[in-house]
C-alpha cells in the first residue's frame, strides 16, 4: 500500500515561516517524521512539494497511473481558492485527507473556507506536524485492511 503526502505552495518554507503558526520544523524534518510513521505502520509513503499549481494538478493526475492508495494533502493557500486543485482531487477515486499545520478556523476569515474540503474524507487542522501524522494514520485506517 502506498500513500502520497502532498505539500502545496510555500510549504517548503516551514521552519522559517511564522513559527508561532507553523513551528520550527523544516519540511525535510516533517517528511522524515512522516516516513518514520509510515515504516512503523508498514506502508510506503512518498512526500512531494511544489509551489506551482499546474505541477500539483499534474502530480494529482499521476495518482491514477502510479497506483497510490490514498492522498494526504496540505494545499497551503490553494486550499482557500484553487478550484483547479479541487477539480483534480475530485477525479480521484482513492481517499483524500486534508491537513493543515495551523488551526485554520482560528485564524483570518479567508482561511476558514476550504474549496477542497468537500472532496476530502476529512480535515485535520491545528496540530502542527501531528496533523500530518494523524492524516497518515487516517489514510492507513481507510486502506490498510485491503490486500496490498
Ligand atoms: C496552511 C494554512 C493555510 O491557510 C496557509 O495558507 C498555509 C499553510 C497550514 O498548514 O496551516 O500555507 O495550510
Amino acid at each position: 500500500k502506498k500513500i502520497w503526502v502532498l505539500h502545496g505552495v510555500n510549504l517548503n518554507m516551514f521552519g522559517r515561516r511564522d513559527p508561532a503558526q507553523y513551528g520550527i520544523l523544516t519540511l525535510a524534518e516533517i517528511d522524515a517524521r512522516v516516513s518514520d510513521l509510515a515504516s512503523e505502520l508498514g506502508c510506503a509513503v512518498e512526500c512531494y512539494q511544489t509551489n506551482h499549481e499546474g505541477e500539483m494538478v499534474e502530480k494529482i493526475h499521476r495518482a491514477h497511473t502510479e497506483n497510490t492508495d490514498a492522498v494526504v494533502i496540505n494545499a497551503g493557500a490553494w486550499t482557500h481558492y484553487s478550484y483547479a486543485i479541487a477539480d483534480a482531487l475530485a477525479i480521484l477515486t482513492v481517499p483524500v485527507i486534508e491537513v493543515h499545520m495551523s488551526h485554520v478556523h482560528a485564524r483570518e476569515k479567508f482561511r476558514h473556507h476550504s474549496v477542497i474540503a468537500p472532496l476530502a474524507r476529512g480535515q485535520i487542522t491545528g496540530f502542527g506536524v501531528n496533523s500530518y501524522l494523524l492524516g497518515l494514520r487516517a489514510a492507513w485506517d481507510l486502506i490498510g485492511d485491503a490486500e496490498s
